[in-house]
């Protein structure tokens, strides 16, 4: 199979395409024909070094966000058959750590992640466990379908698991150049909450109106935690999605209401936030910290936006060859969605 890796750390030139032997799939295996691979953050970071998630190694196949057609079933019983379109849920957890056996699996000990610390969708072929695929209906193509894992689960675990939001509540959202925020926007606004986006950028809160954004603040040239509370006639926001971090976060503090929940999940800005205590716990606010997805939550953010039919926001899609491009486009800032790859032909 034709395969992009790379072998050592740097820029976009050290993906090289290869062809490697085919993948076998083991028990409980399926073997997957990756039709699109959707680019992520992730993929640029461990490129560029050092690796990121335990058990990274080189060479590496990133690829995280997978959809393609079930090639073939390796030996065992198996819910998936040869020709399914399937996505893939990229956290491969352990079920048998002390957190997986409590129910924990969202800090799973042991968690293995497609394309992170195992190969991934930047290949022709790939295997991963039956389990972990996820049927996608005839509506919805391969492309939409590799945009909804990571952004989408991200979203979903900030903002349905972790942090609660409810119909009628007002959710803050930073970042509108983001993967994450647009998803954050398509689920919020199906769960009938109130959202407001801020961002440096005007153009890109233009598009966030067209995602359904009720409220949009340019914090470059307005006061973020001013607008936030005129929004809210004074009260201050129910939820803030934060995952900039340090550049915005005592502004999320501050422009909550008292009571509400600031839920973190992202270090684009570093990874040491400062803010004061006394406004933190004089107002009773919740600090929530949001990681990925375990099984159950991931296969519940699936099925929630099939039947809202959410589809993922495209940008641009390139032939597997051209994976130097796509990152080229991912890290140049100017993306609006989903970047994919297309390694085989996409329906
Ligand atoms: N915990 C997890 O499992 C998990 C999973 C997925 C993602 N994440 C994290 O979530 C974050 C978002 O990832 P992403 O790839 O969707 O987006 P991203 O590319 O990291 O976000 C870029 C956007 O962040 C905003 N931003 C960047 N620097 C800023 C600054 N100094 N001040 C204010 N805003 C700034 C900008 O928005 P504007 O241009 O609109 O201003 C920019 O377009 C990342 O930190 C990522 O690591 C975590
Ligand atoms: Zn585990």
């Amino acid at each position: 199979m034709r395969a992009v890796r790379h072998r050592g750390h740097g820029g976009p030139e050290v993906l090289e395409t290869v062809s490697l032997p085919d993948p076998e799939p083991g028990p409980g295996e399926v073997l997957i024909a990756v039709r699109a691979a959707a680019v992520n953050r992730l993929d640029l970071l461990q490129r560029r070094g050092p690796g990121l998630l335990p058990g990274f190694a080189l060479p590496h196949v990133p690829g995280m966000d997978v959809a393609g057609d079930v090639r073939a079933l390796g030996p065992g019983g198996h819910e998936r058959r040869v020709g399914d379109r399937v996505l893939i849920n990229p956290s491969l957890t352990c079920g048998s750590c002390p957190q997986c056996r409590a129910g924990r699996d969202a800090w799973c000990a042991s968690l293995r992640v497609v394309g992170g610390n195992r190969p991934g969708g930047y290949a022709e072929l790939m295997v991963v466990p039956a389990a972990r695929t996820h049927p996608i209906p005839a509506h919805l193509d391969h492309v939409a379908a590799a945009g909804l894992p990571t952004a989408y689960g991200m979203a979903w675990q900030g903002l349905v698991v972790r942090g609660g939001l409810r119909a009628g509540e007002t959710l803050m959202v930073h970042g509108a150049g983001s993967g994450v925020t647009i998803a954050a926007v398509h689920l919020a606004r199906a769960l009938g909450a109130r959202v407001v986006v801020t961002s440096t950028s005007r153009a890109r809160l233009d598009r966030m109106a067209e995602l359904g954004a009720d409220v949009l603040i340019d914090h470059r040239s307005s006061d973020l935690v001013g607008q936030a509370r005129a929004a809210t006639g004074g009260a201050g926001v129910d939820v803030v999605f934060d995952h900039v971090g340090p550049a915005l976060f005592q502004a999320s503090l501050h422009a909550l209401r008292p009571g509400g929940r600031l839920v973190f999940c992202g270090d684009t800005t570093g990874s040491e936030a400062k803010f004061n205590l006394p406004h933190a716990f004089h107002s009773g606010v919740t600090l929530l910290g949001a990681g990925s997805c375990g099984p159950a939550d991931f296969a519940a953010m699936v099925e929630f936006c099939l039947s809202r039919g959410l589809v993922p926001v495209p940008d641009t899609a390139y032939p597997l060859a051209d994976a130097a491009e796509a990152h080229r486009r991912l890290e140049s800032g100017a993306a609006f969605g989903k970047v994919t790859l297309l390694p085989g032909s996409a329906s």
